[in-house]
């Protein structure tokens, strides 16, 4: 079987196998880590691995691959991509700081490494509002996803000004709606509701916890019974940690980008060690001092 196949090729030390949260379960169960993106940016650093094989979308892999220029990352399928994170070009933040000198820009990981090079610090929705804060500046300009900028905002008197201006996860915007929640609700009323902060400001308001990924772990010992509003697979992490907890997810919440990547591309990348992410290291080097200033934070 090829689950056997790839623990066979891991036993020589050479490969690290990362997932993020979003991974369809046979993934999830042969990663060495699970995690949102801020825990795979940290856990990245730490491992003692030639090859990283990351089951991620772009964004995430390259910036292992920024993190690690010692280390060789491999991505199953290249085609997994966030479309978010081609929302906000370099070109635009570099037009954005004309018009507003005084700002600090913040992005959040989920960009291409050509924006993260253009950004004072980076974010992800579990440090956001940390990040906004350890600024000096008062006006931020912040992005691209205009719900992580509304969350942001408020929690913190600083001006939080989105860029772009539409920026959003057609995931998290549209598959996820008040409709959805209510009907759950209905259907689960002792259920704590946990929301993503990449959803709607009236789907966050009606959550008992906003919440990055990881952030939902930790809540999911407050309680027995959970509805899940991000990407439909959370649900089977959480149910993984907590087996005799309930969590209700949506079924129709899928990232399809995210799930691009299956056993046989993994067996494929780890045999021809091939698919390799690459990022021009001028780009990558002005990058990285934008991911490690998020990753200094405590
Ligand atoms: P997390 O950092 O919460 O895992 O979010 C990443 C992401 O892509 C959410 O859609
Ligand atoms: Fe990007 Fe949305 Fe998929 Fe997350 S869920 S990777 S933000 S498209």
């Amino acid at each position: 079987m090829l689950k056997e196949k790839i623990l066979e090729l891991k036993k020589s030390g050479e490969f690290v196998i990362l997932a993020h949260n979003y991974q369809i379960p046979e993934i999830q169960e042969i990663a060495d880590f699970r995690g949102d993106s801020l825990e795979l940016c940290r856990i990245s650093q730490s491992i003692d691995a030639k090859y990283i094989v990351f089951c991620g979308v772009d964004f995430m892999a390259e910036t292992a691959a920024i993190l690690n220029p010692d280390k060789t990352v491999l991505i199953p399928d290249e085609t997994s991509r966030c479309p978010m994170a081609g929302m906000l070009p370099a070109e635009k933040i570099r037009e954005a700081r004309k018009k507003y000198p005084e700002a600090a820009v913040v992005v959040y990981v989920n960009t291409l490494a050509e924006a993260k090079a253009e950004a004072d610090i980076t974010c992800t929705s579990a440090n956001s509002v940390k990040v906004v804060n350890s600024l000096e500046e008062n006006t931020i300009l912040f992005g691209p996803d205009k719900n992580l900028a509304w969350y942001t905002q408020q929690h913190t008197d600083k001006r939080i000004i989105p860029l772009p201006e539409f920026g959003h996860c057609r995931v998290h915007e549209f598959l996820i709606t008040k409709k959805d929640i209510l009907k759950m609700k209905k259907e689960h009323p002792d259920a704590l509701v946990l929301i993503h902060p990449e959803c709607l400001p009236e789907v966050q308001k009606m959550a008992d916890y906003i919440c990055s990924t990881s952030q939902m772990l930790k809540r999911a010992t407050e309680g027995e019974e959970f509805i899940v509003g991000t990407e439909k697979d959370m649900c089977y992490r959480l149910s993984s940690e907590f087996p005799e907890k309930k969590f209700y997810c949506i079924e129709k919440a899928v990232c399809t980008n995210m799930k691009k990547h299956t056993l046989p591309k993994v067996y494929s990348v780890m045999k021809k060690k091939d698919k390799i992410v690459r990022v021009d290291p001028e780009i990558a080097e002005r990058a990285r001092r934008a991911i490690e200033k998020m990753l200094a934070l405590k």
